[in-house]
């Protein structure tokens, strides 16, 4: 099951993230014990799209909408930033990643837990060392917006986007 949208602007784009955000807060937070079993390596959203197709402003929206209320950095060099929210949120960007296996030395596997919620750029750069995705968000630039399609991998996703649907 996925769900198609144009978002004309940033802000269509944090709007739609805040959406989603809030359908992702009743999922891991409404009904813990369940949302532990459903999701047994936290949330995981890969967000794939070319340079510049706006998948940090959309993981920005997410970051607000679980009560993060300053500036959100690429982190391009240091490959995750975490943040301690309501739930903890750990923001991935792997484009710089030259060995997937650095992941291992960084103790990747620490980050995918009950409870959490991953948003992973450039997941590609992993492959082998990550978790299947729950969602699949991918972004294009469409004139001057943009178009965006997100991907439930499973029956739980699922009932998660029907809520933007
Ligand atoms: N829906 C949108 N419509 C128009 N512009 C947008 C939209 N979403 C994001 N942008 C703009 O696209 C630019 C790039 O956004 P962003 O940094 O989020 O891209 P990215 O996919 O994370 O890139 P990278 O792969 O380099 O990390 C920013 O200037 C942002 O304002
Ligand atoms: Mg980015």
């Amino acid at each position: 099951m996925n769900i198609v949208k144009t978002l004309n602007d940033e802000a269509a784009s944090l709007a739609l993230a805040s959406d989603l955000s809030a359908a992702l807060r009743t999922q891991l937070q409404g009904e813990t014990e369940q949302a532990e079993s459903e999701f047994p390596d936290g949330l995981v959203i890969y967000m794939l799209g070319d340079l510049g197709a706006g998948k940090t402003t959309f993981s920005r929206g997410i970051l607000r909408g679980f009560g993060h209320q300053g500036a959100v950095k690429s982190p391009t060099y240091t490959l995750v930033e975490p943040y301690d929210l309501s739930t903890p949120v750990f923001h991935f960007d792997l484009y710089r990643l030259a060995d997937p296996e650095e992941l291992e030395y960084m103790g990747i596997r620490d980050y995918f837990a009950p409870g959490n919620l991953c948003l992973i750029e450039w997941p590609s750069r992993g492959e082998g060392f990550l978790p299947k995705p729950d969602i699949v968000i991918r972004i294009h630039v469409d004139g001057q917006g943009r178009k965006i399609d997100l991907e439930a991998q499973n029956a739980a996703a699922e009932r998660i986007l029907k809520a933007l649907a």
